[in-house]
């Protein structure tokens, strides 16, 4: 039997209500998002969307985590992309970004608790749920240019909104890896837990001091207000990033990057 991508469970608090916990299960890639992950998880985003529509109390909030000791998510799926042309990786950009939004969209509360290396997609992903709580040994980064690549999945525009131009320049020029500890100063995390075992209660107790005391219609109005806020630079910025994300996979330096990476040597760019 074919190994699941995605486990869903269900979790009922001490407080009554109901939560989801999804683990993203490719430890052997650091849970790197293939097409194949990224269409579970859109799936599992439809029929959790559904089972709230027929009973808004059915399920209260959802949390995102890595299977393994290493990773939340190392990214975008390296091998997978290396026979790309433009156009598709243009649609494996657009399908990946059209999933993230339906993320953005659930009308529940939706944390990323990340536990070891959220990079690239990984951390594009993290950036899409509601907020990211992190253990002490978490990494973020957007490391793509150095795979002479750029951010594909809404990451030129989340993480900007998230820590100002400033900081996401910074992150995106140089590929660097920031820690936890870094990562909560500039605001990509908003709690840190010095272990994973603390990062996983952590998040239930969260999600139960307040799912009892709140009700899932303001909750649900909250999150749409605030996602409706910054909707339309999302959708613009994304629209724009589709197209040079799939335009640079006609350069020389995205092939040769990729490669080296699967290589596990140091990519010779020559600017084109
Ligand atoms: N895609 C595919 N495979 C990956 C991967 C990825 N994003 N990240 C790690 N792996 C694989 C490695 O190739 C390795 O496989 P093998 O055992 O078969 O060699 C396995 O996972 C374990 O990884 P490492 O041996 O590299 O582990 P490490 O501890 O030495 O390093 C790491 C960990 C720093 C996270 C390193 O794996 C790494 O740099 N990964 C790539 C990170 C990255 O560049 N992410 C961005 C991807 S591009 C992207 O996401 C574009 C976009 O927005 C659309």
């Amino acid at each position: 039997m074919s190994e699941q991508l995605l486990i869903t469970e269900k979790i009922k608090l001490a407080c009554g209500a109901t939560i989801e916990k999804w683990t993203l299960n490719r430890p052997k890639v650091l849970n790197a998002l293939s097409p194949e992950l990224v269409a579970e998880l859109d799936k599992q985003c439809k029929r959790l969307l559904s089972e709230i529509a027929a009973d808004i109390n059915s399920v209260r909030g959802l949390y995102l985590t890595g299977s393994g000791e290493k990773a939340f998510v190392a990214g975008a799926d390296i091998a997978s992309m290396l026979e790309y042309s433009s156009a598709q990786a243009g649609s494996y950009s657009k399908k990946t970004q059209d999933c993230f939004f339906n993320f953005e969209k659930l009308p529940i509360p939706v944390v990323a608790a990340v536990n070891g290396y959220a990079l690239g997609g990984g951390c594009e992903l993290a950036l899409s749920c509601d907020m990211i709580f992190a253990s002490e040994n978490a990494v973020f980064g957007l490391p793509e240019s150095l795979l002479g690549l750029l951010p594909g999945f809404g990451g030129t525009v989340r993480m900007t909104t998230r820590v100002g131009m400033g900081n996401a320049l910074d992150l995106m020029y140089s590929g660097r890896k920031v820690k936890s500890s870094e990562a909560q100063k500039m605001g990509i995390v908003q709690r840190m837990f010095s272990s994973v075992e603390e990062l996983n209660l952590e998040v239930q107790k969260y999600f139960d001091s307040f799912l009892a005391k709140t009700t899932p219609v303001s909750i649900a109005a909250i999150k749409r207000l605030a996602v409706a806020n910054n909707k339309d630079l999302t959708v613009a910025g994304n629209n724009r990033e589709n197209e040079v994300f799939a335009e640079n996979f006609n350069t020389k330096d995205s092939k040769e990057g990729i490669k080296a990476f699967l290589e596990k040597r140091k990519a010779n760019f020559i600017g084109a």
